[in-house]
């Protein structure tokens, strides 16, 4: 028992010893609890220890359970924090908000950032595998990069630290910009617009690709949102959420117990599960997609064996090789979750209404699968026995993590001039 309960406890045993119904927060989560002593309280400042000892015999105490304590509460977010070595400033986000449109960052020049987190896609990729640079596909969904200025490590098994060492991974992945960066630098000092860019927001003579992953971290922290139904709600206008989503509330942080892993002011613990989600199906379907699954199997460092007979993403694995990681991934915010379908690692479901019948079923999917790595699924994924009239409330709360769709105005992108003019070179000759 934590401490408060047990000083609530003491107050009440004070007050009269017969059965009591405390209402507090926490326990052992199974709602009941026996506990027996030899005589009543008689003084209301006995410590916590001295009120175990002289508890009265077989007093059945209930806890209703309205959250763990160490789960912290849904909360207002508030603004993402900002690295000391990467302050913000105006001309860096407009600066960084051209590049991540701009395809020049990247091996061929065609694929942006933003063609895999298109503003009119939720920021992310409407598709349950990300397209990839040309001629490839990716592995993972693309995950939407609203708000990812919130996450202590980012991608699906949090295999990167920063949105600063992020940004390069994503602009020379060969499934992703496959980009060099010596070719995307020189490219970059050959537009004038962005040699007075880049002058402006780091006071140095020409872009450096270094700066180019700051600015555009600069702009991602921008991509944040706090404004939502829920926050609005939690800051005190009751009117912010329906009826429904109110009810939809306390399934969440009760009998659905969302709330076990997808808590705090970012709607998630940042930890690492298993919950069931069963094998994409598109491995065994699409050529492109099993090269791709193997090429990351093996980038990874996975063995000869697992690389040959793997069938599915083993996630945390990768990064620790622990066998109890397989198939845990890290637990995603639901912020801004209604723009960014399909859903999961893989993007296994379509809808809301899917992952929600998934955690309803204990972790599968509509034809029974679940996991490929049964061994490590978490034991807080569990039959739910939710009504359709829950399911809709939950769904409508799940909804007001999100606010208005968020959109931009695409930035018009300068071209390249030479660094010098012909009539510039050739006075240089002549001075000579
Ligand atoms: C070819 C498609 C593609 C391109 C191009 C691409 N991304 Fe991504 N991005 C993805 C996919 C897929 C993931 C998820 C990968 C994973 O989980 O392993 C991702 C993940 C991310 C994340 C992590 C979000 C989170 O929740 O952890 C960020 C941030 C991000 N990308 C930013 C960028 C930036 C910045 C660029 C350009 C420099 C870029 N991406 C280019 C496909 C792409
Ligand atoms: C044991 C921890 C845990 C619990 C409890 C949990 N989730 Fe999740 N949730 C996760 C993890 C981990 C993922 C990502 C799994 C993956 O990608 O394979 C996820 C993914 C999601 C997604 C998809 C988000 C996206 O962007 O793809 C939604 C929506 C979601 N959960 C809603 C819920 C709801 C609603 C509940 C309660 C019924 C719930 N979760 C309970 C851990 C949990």
């Amino acid at each position: 028992m934590n401490s408060q309960a047990t000083s609530l406890l003491v107050t009440l045993l004070a007050m009269s010893a017969m059965a009591v119904s405390v209402l507090t927060s926490g326990c052992n989560g199974n709602g009941t609890q026996s506990i027996s002593a030899t005589a009543p309280m008689d003084k209301q400042t006995a410590s916590p220890a001295q009120a175990e000892k002289s508890m009265p015999k077989a007093i059945k105490v209930t806890f209703k359970k309205v959250a763990d304590p160490k789960e912290p509460p849904l909360a207002p977010l508030g603004p993402p924090s900002i690295p000391t070595d990467n302050p913000m400033s105006e001309a860096k986000v407009e600066l960084g908000k051209r590049l991540f449109f701009d395809a020049r960052l990247g091996g061929d020049a065609s694929t942006s950032c933003a063609n895999c987190h298109d503003p009119d896609q939720g920021w992310s990729f409407a598709e349950e595998i990300s397209r990839g640079y040309p001629g490839t596909m990716h592995w993972r969904s693309s995950q939407t990069v609203i708000n990812s200025a919130y996450y202590d490590k980012l991608f699906a098994a949090g295999s990167t630290p920063s949105l600063e060492s992020q940004a390069p991974s994503a602009a020379k992945g060969g499934v992703a910009g496959n980009g060099e960066d010596d070719l995307m630098e020189a490219r970059l000092r050959l537009i004038p617009d962005y040699v007075k860019r880049f002058q402006a927001a780091f006071g140095e003579p020409w872009p450096t690709i270094n700066n180019a992953w700051k600015a555009i971290a600069a702009f991602e922290r921008t991509l944040v949102q706090r404004d939502t139904p829920l926050d609005k709600y939690l800051l005190g206008d009751k009117s912010a959420l329906s009826e429904q989503q109110v009810r939809g509330k306390a399934l969440f942080e009760g009998k659905a117990d969302c709330i076990a892993c997808h808590n705090g002011a970012f709607a998630t613990n940042q930890k690492y599960y298993n919950i069931g989600v069963p094998r994409s199906t598109r491995w065994a379907e699409d050529g492109l997609a099993q090269i791709t699954f193997r090429f990351e199997y093996y980038a990874k460092g996975a063995t000869e064996e697992l690389y040959r007979t793997a069938k599915d993403d083993a996630g945390l694995y990768f990064r620790n090789k622990n066998k109890w990681s397989k198939g845990k991934f890290r637990v995603p915010s639901l912020r801004y979750a209604k723009y960014t379908a399909p859903y999961m690692r893989q993007g296994q479901f379509y809808t809301l209404e899917e992952v929600i019948d998934f955690y309803d079923r204990g972790g599968f999917d509509v034809e029974g699968n679940t996991t490929s790595y049964p061994d490590t699924k978490t034991p807080l994924i569990k039959k739910l026995n939710l009504t359709d009239t829950e399911k809709e409330d939950l769904l409508a709360f799940v909804e007001a993590f999100s606010g208005d769709e968020i959109t931009i105005q695409k930035p018009k992108l300068s071209d390249y001039a030479p660094l010098f003019t012909l009539a510039e070179l050739e006075a240089v000759q002549a001075a000579k």
